[in-house]
């Protein structure tokens, strides 16, 4: 058996980026406390260097208990690394999202990631040269339509990363933010559940106004499922940025991701949108300045895809 002197925690290891890093974790020689909401996950994950905790992120009590094993490590083990990787899809128009769904979906993909850092940043820095990555996404930087409440915490989660950063990069811990594109995980099915659950609550009058957006989402979500990187590229990108001795802020990974934020630097909101809505086939209405001024839009949209 391996012999390590540290321990990495890594958030939503039963499946996709977190399992995949968990076991590449271990595979480098961290002892990998794997986060994971279900007994089932734990009995299967359990294996060399890699020890299940049963952990939501939402849950406080299980919060604090991760704190403690950490803090108390049976073999005195030093906490080297964090993963937040932790995440739900939720796919649908802002109007048609309950608000409680947005306070939810808010609460596990940004407020659990901030939860477990808090707690576990005293061992982190206590260390010496530990890492705390966030998994965040493409979708950190640019977002689509529907993805509106996904997006939302992504983007919170890269500012509270960029202040994590300069609040601890002098007490020795470095903050990684890695910027996945499509990565071939149970996510994309989770997001086309999700938008089915979202799509039939809609009421006639939402049907009218967002049925084509979701049609054309839903195509372009239903291509994804069958296309992306696999989960260890992800992984492997992160277990580098955890051994680098200087590890960049950000790391992009995918050819989409790094396309992604280059065209989105260079165009102007305008022609983002633009790109946006071809790219989903959509059909976007132009004004005149008459129709702008008197407060109206032509009945006849121009189709630019
Ligand atoms: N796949 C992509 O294309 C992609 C692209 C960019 C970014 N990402 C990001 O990558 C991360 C991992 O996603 P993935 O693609 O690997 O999806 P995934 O396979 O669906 O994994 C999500 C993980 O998060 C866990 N989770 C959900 N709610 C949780 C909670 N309240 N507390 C703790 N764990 C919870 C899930 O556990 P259960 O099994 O118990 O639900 C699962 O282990 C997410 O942050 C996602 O936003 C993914």
């Amino acid at each position: 058996m391996m012999s390590t002197d540290r321990t990495a925690v890594v958030t939503g290891a039963s499946s996709g980026i977190g399992l995949a890093t968990a076991r590449e974790l271990a595979r480098r020689g961290f002892h990998v406390l794997a986060g994971v909401r279900r007994q089932q996950d734990a009995d299967r994950l359990a294996g060399e260097n890699v020890e299940p905790v049963i952990l939501d992120v939402t849950d406080e009590g299980q919060v604090a208990a991760l704190a403690d094993r950490v803090g108390n490590d049976p073999q005195g083990r030093r906490l080297g690394a964090l993963v937040n990787n932790a995440g739900v899809p939720l796919n649908a128009p802002a109007e048609v999202i309950p608000i409680e769904e947005w306070r939810r979906h808010f609460d596990v993909n940004f407020f659990g990631h901030v939860a477990v850092a808090r707690a576990l940043l005293p061992a982190l820095i206590a260390g010496g040269d530990g890492r705390l990555v966030n998994v965040s996404s493409i979708g950190g930087r640019v977002a689509f339509p529907t993805f509106g409440a996904y997006a939302a915490a992504k983007f919170a989660l890269e500012g509270f990363s960029d202040a994590l950063r300069r609040e601890v990069g002098r007490l020795g811990v470095e903050v990684i933010v890695v910027e996945p594109g499509n990565v071939a995980t149970p996510i994309w099915s989770k997001t086309m559940a999700a938008m089915d659950g979202m799509a039939a609550a809609m009421t006639p009058d939402q049907q009218a106004r967002y049925d084509d957006l979701v049609a054309a989402v839903r195509d372009q979500a239903e291509e994804r499922r069958g296309g992306g990187i696999r989960p260890l590229g992800v992984a492997e990108v992160i277990a580098d940025a955890i051994e680098a001795r200087k590890p960049r802020a950000r790391y992009r990974v995918g050819r989409d991701a790094k396309l992604g934020a280059v065209v989105s630097g260079l165009l102007s909101d305008r022609m983002l949108d633009r790109l946006v809505a071809r790219n989903l086939g959509l059909t976007v209405p132009r004004r005149t300045r008459r129709e702008r001024e008197a407060g109206t839009t032509a009945k006849t949209g121009t189709h630019i895809g």
